[in-house]
């Protein structure tokens, strides 16, 4: 593989293994959050599990990098992203519609895809692993909010999604006119192509993200004028680029 090549994978599995961590010291903080309102939520030991299964895949994720010739290490920043105008039963909400229904559901679609190519045999391992607990992760988002959704009115969630959006979102994917070198060899080491990234992000906030948050009372209007604004702001170059 070129060296190129090699720097881009390295780099994208260190970015992974951060994420992992950071999301490890979230949950295990959103755990100990949860009994002071709802003590009988099972998905305070749900948080428990998943954040011991993102300190193994920061570890397997790790490795990777070490392999493609990457340093990785430093320290997590665990950071509440909730707006601090929330009480803290809104914050957790917040919180865990973020991480676990789009972040977690996004991510489950990115490595679903990985897992289609013919990703290199040790990436492959790795991805299926991680896919497999994510998936329970997602679940536990939409668990916890529609046990919120059946005791009080969630309603208010609906104007905040485009900040859980614009919080988690890899910028470069809407960036315009890229075009990435060799995405077939991108693939084989678990990177995607950024309009690979773009199209899964789309589809599956259309696809899944959107209609579960409709189901519980949360409405999607705003989130999806967020991500219309996106998207032609993105196919109409120059625009955005003054006064916003
Ligand atoms: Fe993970
Ligand atoms: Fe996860």
């Amino acid at each position: 593989m070129t060296d190129e090549l090699r720097r881009l994978a390295g780099a994208a599995w260190a970015f992974r293994a951060r994420v992992e961590r950071e999301a490890s010291s979230r949950f295990v903080r959103l755990a100990a959050a949860i009994p002071a309102f709802d003590p009988a939520s099972p998905v305070t030991d749900l948080l428990r599990r998943a954040a011991d299964d993102e300190d193994r895949h920061a570890t397997l994720c790790a490795e990777l990098a070490t392999a493609y010739g990457c340093q990785t290490g430093g320290t997590a920043v665990d950071v509440p992203i909730a707006p601090r105008s929330f009480a803290a039963r809104d914050a957790v909400l917040y919180e865990i519609v973020a991480a676990c229904c789009i972040t977690e559901t996004e991510s489950v679609a990115t490595l679903a895809t990985l897992l289609t190519g013919t990703a290199e045999p040790r990436v492959r391992m790795v991805v299926h692993e991680i896919a497999r607990d994510e998936v329970v992760h997602g679940r536990m988002g939409w668990a916890h909010l529609a046990r919120e959704a059946a005791v009080r009115d969630v309603a208010f969630l609906a104007a905040w999604v485009p900040s859980m959006l614009e919080g988690g979102l890899d910028g470069a994917i809407f960036a315009a006119g890229e075009r990435d070198a060799a995405p077939d060899d991108l693939l084989r080491h678990g990177v995607l192509p950024r309009s690979r990234k773009r199209e899964i992000f789309v589809g599956t906030l259309e696809e899944v993200v959107f209609p579960g948050l409709e189901k519980l009372g949360v409405a999607a209007a705003p989130a999806r004028a967020w991500l219309a604004e996106r998207l032609a702001r993105r196919s109409s170059p120059g625009a955005g680029c003054f006064g916003n």
